[in-house]
């Protein structure tokens, strides 16, 4: 499917039902579409350069560092207004790429994140930001994950108020994102099978953490994958992790209700009405809700040159004005309040140092540590 190339800084969707779009709704209005100009690229690469320090560690960096001017950053705001408060899909096209390597990529896709929100660990090693690239990683291993694979993988949401995924370079075959709106499923499946919503409602599933569970931390964590707000429904679908963790010592076991309401939920997110596919191009951000959009990505065959190769970044950040999350949800992310930095994977290297770029990071945005 063709992204239209129209403009799109303007007000966001909004509302109760705007995060319940299908394939047909995303394409007749592109307002999730925002175009960076030549401006805007010369504002982010100023303020890349004003903060950048070569070496400095990525914690010890804050937004004041990168001062891009209130125009980008107004484009940006109203993209990450789009995935958290709107469609749950945004995307921003056109980040400067001339002139930097990926490693100020990197850096630029952080200090975008400094501006919105506090980033979260996403790893055993507890990486603040991930490179997205196959070094050869078994992706349905037990502790495997697919950000290092280039596997098919499985529709699921990621573990902050938002994904930023920034595309430094493309596949030249394959790799294309995907993305389903986990209310319009539900919607789907309460119509076709009205029980099958309510137990994946009620009864919760163990989510493995794939071995990467810090100290204290069970190696699995139980939730229902869908949960009523006073607002919404959210949803938190990922079958690599609930296969995973059915197989740890301790976790209960699926009823047959369960495994048909999820394979039921798969296969509607997969129907042509409800998954969006789209190509990410070397300068695009996609940023996406992990509460009511789902998403994955098709297999891919990456160039043989290393400078060549597929490589994104993909940034979690816990945002000031995140949603309120269903008491049940506790468990896996930490804190249900927003405001509340929630979210992320501690991993086996949380130390002072993480504690303190939180504390820092939450203080100037306005937040609260769990
Ligand atoms: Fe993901």
């Amino acid at each position: 499917m063709r992204i239209p190339s129209t403009i799109g800084s303007r007000p966001t969707h909004a509302g109760r039902d705007a995060s319940a779009w299908t394939v047909e709704s995303l394409e007749r209005d592109t307002r999730w579409i925002v175009l960076l100009d030549d401006n805007d690229r010369a504002n982010l690469l100023a303020g890349l350069k004003a903060g950048r320090i070569a070496d400095k560690p990525l914690l010890d960096y804050c937004r004041s560092d990168f001062p891009f001017g209130e125009m980008v950053l107004s484009k940006l705001r109203s993209a990450i207004d789009e995935a958290q408060h709107g469609l749950g899909v945004a995307l921003v096209r056109g980040m400067p790429r001339a002139g930097i390597d990926p490693d100020q990529f990197e850096l630029l896709t952080w200090a975008i994140g400094l501006h919105f929100g506090v980033a979260r660990p996403q790893d055993r090693q507890t990486r603040y930001i991930n490179a997205v690239k196959d070094v050869g990683v078994d992706y349905r291993s037990p502790t495997g994950r697919g950000y290092s694979s280039n596997a098919e993988l499985d529709f699921h949401a990621d573990g902050g108020d938002v994904v930023l995924l920034s595309c430094w370079n493309q596949a030249p075959e394959g790799g294309d994102s995907l993305c389903a709106s986990g209310v319009s499923a539900w919607r789907q499946l309460v119509v076709e099978r009205p029980d099958l919503a309510a137990v994946l409602e009620s009864e919760p599933v163990p989510f493995s953490r794939q071995g990467e569970q810090a100290e204290g931390e069970a190696p699995f964590t139980l939730l229902p994958v869908f949960a009523r707000t006073d607002s919404d429904v959210l949803c938190a679908w990922n079958r690599n992790r609930i296969q995973n963790g059915l197989k740890l010592p301790g976790a209960p076991a699926c009823s047959a209700a369960q495994r048909e309401g999820l394979e039921l939920l798969d296969a509607i997110l997969r129907r042509p009405q409800f998954m969006y596919r789209m190509r990410l191009q070397p300068g695009d951000i996609q940023i996406l809700s992990n509460l009511t959009t789902l998403h994955s990505r098709t297999a891919f065959t990456d160039y043989p040159e290393p400078e060549r190769k597929r490589i994104l970044y993909r940034l979690w950040i816990a945002t000031p004005d995140g949603r309120r999350l269903p008491a049940s949800w506790r468990d896996k992310w930490g804190a249900t309040e927003p405001g509340v930095v929630k979210g992320g994977m501690r991993g086996h290297q949380y130390d002072d140092r993480c504690r303190a770029f939180e504390a820092r990071q939450a203080a100037d945005l306005g937040m609260r540590m769990a």
